[in-house]
């Protein structure tokens, strides 16, 4: 097996690669954009580049006509290098429908249930520890640890090491007057609770100044995220942006089939971490007068279908598209934004609202509870059509759900070529009322969460 010369054109970069490689695979590993709505499947056709110089292998020529194949056309995800070559890549096809969605934060009421004291689980709390000496040589730990028990009776701290290294400064910054902000902690199989330490901030902060949280709804086309201050319930800013995996699959099969490939799985991450990174900033940038920092923001509530999750933390979900059609996770666990990649505080907590299964995410879950669907006592259908289409119907005794694909359903190339896959994702039917019952289902969100679950 040799290694060939692959020149790609107009960007003029080139690559050496064995025989074997795609030129999707070739064109990824110099950062060359090709978009690949169906997955890398063959099946959509939108992967077409054209060879200039030398000759490569077509795996499938499904989407293209004997004149394309004349004319040196070829898809990236179907062609195999195997000498040297020369790629055009026609410049990639640009989104340029604006997206409407969004909004005036005005336009979004502040739920009348919200109090900040009983509602939120991330608090504040002022601390003026004693100073060391020689009398008392207790480690800077202990000293805070001693002060946040004395002061407001809350004992088992739990705090990261990154967290660790900085502690000692930041004591010392405002002469031993500290504002902690911490978030309530079950621990699991452990009858106590904890608190997590996300951040200390040297001098007092008052009770008044924003303490920021943002809610993200992770759609498969689109990316919607709400920065709100927790201690009002108030929504500042609204907006919106296509999910950056699109180019790697329009829908949620092409995706899981994506990410099964080598690095598919980092990459798809990375794409939605980047498309959320990008809300977050922009929406500090619109605070203006606030001068707000992403590093400022100390929770992130997330919502999505159980793929999207699952590719957004990098968990694998191939799983999730064979029988018995299993996640690996429905109820994450909270987590740290640092080990995710969220660009916010780095160990403001990242929770996941609970989804059901595997075609029923938390999304769903989040929209029956904030419909209140759940409490209705005459009988209610819940639909959410999005790329994926789910519909809940039910009343406050029971619910039932069912999933399938909408969006590309209705798309010429998955309806001549591929119709039997999204009618196979039908499948998903069953009685979700035990699950939606206030312990493991919709309410959990909302305990959890306060009110930016529910946003
Ligand atoms: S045909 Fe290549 S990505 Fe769809």
């Amino acid at each position: 097996m040799g290694s060939h010369l692959v020149i790609f054109e107009p960007a003029e970069k080139e690559v050496e690669v064995p025989t074997g490689t795609l030129v999707s695979e070739a064109a990824r590993l110099l950062k060359i954009e090709i978009s690949q709505p169906c997955g890398g499947q063959g099946r959509c056709g939108r992967c077409l580049v054209s060879v200039k110089k030398g000759t490569l292998r077509r795996r499938s020529t499904l989407r293209l006509t004997s004149e394309d194949i004349e004319k040196g056309f070829a898809l990236a995800c179907q062609s195999v290098i195997e000498g040297d070559v020369t790629i055009f890549v026609p410049p990639q096809e640009q989104i340029e429908r604006r997206l409407s969605t969004d909004r005036v934060a005005a336009e979004i009421e502040v739920p009348g249930w919200y109090y900040y004291d009983i509602s939120q689980s991330i608090k504040r709390y002022r601390l003026t520890l004693s100073a060391p000496s020689l009398d008392d040589q207790r480690d800077d730990l202990s000293r805070l640890r001693t002060a946040l028990k004395k002061q407001y009776n809350l004992s088992n701290l739990i705090i990261s090491q990154s967290l660790l290294k900085k502690i000692g400064r930041k004591l010392r910054e405002k002469d031993w007057e500290v504002t902690l902000v911490v978030s309530d902690v079950d621990l699991p199989y452990e009858d106590r609770s904890a608190v997590q330490l996300i951040d200390v901030i040297p001098g007092h902060i008052l009770d008044f100044e924003p303490l920021w949280g943002i809610a993200v709804d992770v759609g498969t086309t689109t990316v919607t995220l709400w920065l709100v201050d927790l201690r009002s319930g108030e929504v500042k800013i609204q907006i919106s942006e296509y999910n950056q995996q699109i180019s790697r699959g329009e829908d949620v099969i092409s995706r899981i089939i994506y990410s099964s490939k080598d690095q598919g799985l980092e990459e798809l991450q990375n794409l939605v971490i980047q498309t959320v990174n990008t809300l977050i900033e922009t929406a500090c940038e619109r605070m203006g007068i606030y001068e707000l920092k992403p590093i400022d923001i100390v929770k992130a509530c997330i919502s999505g279908n159980s793929t999207m999750i699952h590719l957004l933390l990098g968990i694998p979900a191939q799983n999730i598209r064979f029988m018995p059609f299993v996640t690996t996770v429905n109820d994450v666990p909270p987590l740290l934004a640092h080990e995710i990649g969220l660009n916010i505080s780095p160990d403001g907590i990242v929770d996941c609202l609970p989804g059901v299964a595997s075609y029923l995410g938390s999304d769903i879950t989040a929209g029956v509870y904030s419909s209140g669907l759940d409490e209705t006592q005459k009988v209610t259908l819940f639909m959410d059509v999005g790329t994926n289409g789910e519909i809940v119907l039910g009343s406050r005794d029971w619910l039932v759900g069912c999933a399938c694909s909408a969006g590309p359903a209705l798309k010429e190339p998955v309806l001549s070529m591929e119709c039997e896959q999204p009618m196979g994702q039908l499948r998903r039917c069953g009685s979700v009322m035990k699950r939606m019952n206030p312990i493991s289902g919709s309410l959990v969100a909302a305990s959890r969460l306060g009110y930016v679950g529910v946003v």
